[in-house]
């Protein structure tokens, strides 16, 4: 449903996810991931517009150094992404504030390519504060901008011309194994031959480094993690209080990915007054609220690979540091 054309032919907002929707999807894995042990959340719940603003001073935080390395590797390499795709659509899946962004338009512009950016996001005010903003910036762009879930909605991207879509940030990690096939298959379904897919991975690295980008001194990352809790508590009537709940970082070296967790404090009762459920956590136990995971360059080779991908190329900053890979779909050329 098209529902705001705010400049005409300029910025365009698509919304496959309203208000309720979003409270049904979340009162759907609030009742599955508060009722089984152990407990868990997906972390797609921290981006309301608080979570957003939070998660854009971590990419400030000294030892986040995620979004830092990918901007190098863009800043180096979005002329080659740009000659090699010649896009005339940028895709964002993902997008948040857009600011990554903003290499790879100017390097389209610049071989004369680009007409149109398709931001897509869950987080609807986050993403029209984004899209309109650089709309502004980029005068005579057509921005089209998704509001949806990249787990549900893949299929509602505007078609047409040569897409570049573009997955960044590492949000990739995010997923569990079984959900980035599922992602990456359903992902290819959707494209054209003339597509291509750059992806943002962030690679495995030595532990403390990994550890403290997850942990910062400043608790920031710490209000991000509780911040889903504020989310449930405003929108299915919840009671649960953000003090009583610690930051808990792990690092788990069989599934090379990072656990983000809320530890209980005590033994207590969490109401959830919408959804009529009562929910007891033991002193010490952990509700499981985001997975990072970590990849090798063969690793994210052939993970591609078993999508149907072929490679164009891999690019890495320092040994060890982030990726960027650009790949098309099999069966082409
Ligand atoms: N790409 C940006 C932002 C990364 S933060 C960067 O590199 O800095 C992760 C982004 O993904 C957030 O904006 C969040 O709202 C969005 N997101 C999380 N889960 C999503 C989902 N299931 N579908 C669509 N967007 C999602
Ligand atoms: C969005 N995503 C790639 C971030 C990450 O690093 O996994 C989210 C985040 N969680 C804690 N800090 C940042």
């Amino acid at each position: 449903m098209t529902v705001a054309a705010f400049q005409p032919l300029t910025l365009t907002i698509d919304v496959h996810l309203d208000a309720a929707d979003l409270r049904a999807a979340l009162a759907r894995d609030v009742r599955s991931g508060l009722g089984g042990a152990p407990k868990s959340l997906p972390p797609t719940w921290f981006y309301d517009e608080e979570g957003s603003k939070l998660f854009e001073e971590i990419t400030r935080l000294p030892e986040y150094y995620p979004t830092r390395a990918e901007r190098v590797l863009l800043e180096r390499h979005a002329g080659d992404v740009a000659s090699l795709t010649r896009s005339d659509t940028l895709v964002e899946l993902g997008a948040g504030a857009c600011e990554k962004t903003r290499v790879l338009l100017d390097a389209l512009s610049a071989v004369g390519t680009l007409r149109r950016y398709v931001p897509f996001d869950v987080s609807a005010d986050f993403l029209e504060a984004s899209a309109t903003a650089l709309t502004r910036q980029y005068e005579g762009l057509g921005v089209h901008a998704v509001v949806g879930d990249f787990h549900r909605h893949l299929g509602k991207i505007p078609g047409g011309g040569g897409r570049l879509i573009a997955f960044l940030g590492g949000t990739i990690g995010n997923l569990v194994p079984s959900q980035r096939r599922r992602f990456f298959s359903e992902l290819r379904a959707i494209m054209a031959p003339s597509d291509h897919l750059l992806l943002g991975s962030d690679l495995v690295k030595d532990v403390g480094t990994i550890l403290a980008a997850y942990d910062d001194p400043k608790g920031v990352t710490g209000r991000f993690n509780r911040n889903v809790l504020q989310v449930i508590d405003r929108e299915l009537d919840a009671d649960f209080v953000l003090e009583h709940f610690a930051h808990v970082v792990r690092w788990d070296p069989l599934e090379q990915w990072i656990e983000m967790r809320l530890r209980s404090d005590r033994d207590q009762v969490v109401h959830v007054g919408a959804l009529g459920l009562t929910v007891p956590f033991g002193k010490g136990e952990e509700l499981l609220t985001e997975i990072s995971a970590k990849f090798t360059p063969p690793g994210i080779r052939s993970e591609l690979a078993r999508a149907g991908f072929v490679l164009d190329r891999q690019w890495g900053a320092d040994p060890g540091d982030f990726l960027l890979t650009l790949a098309h779909p099999a069966s082409r050329r």
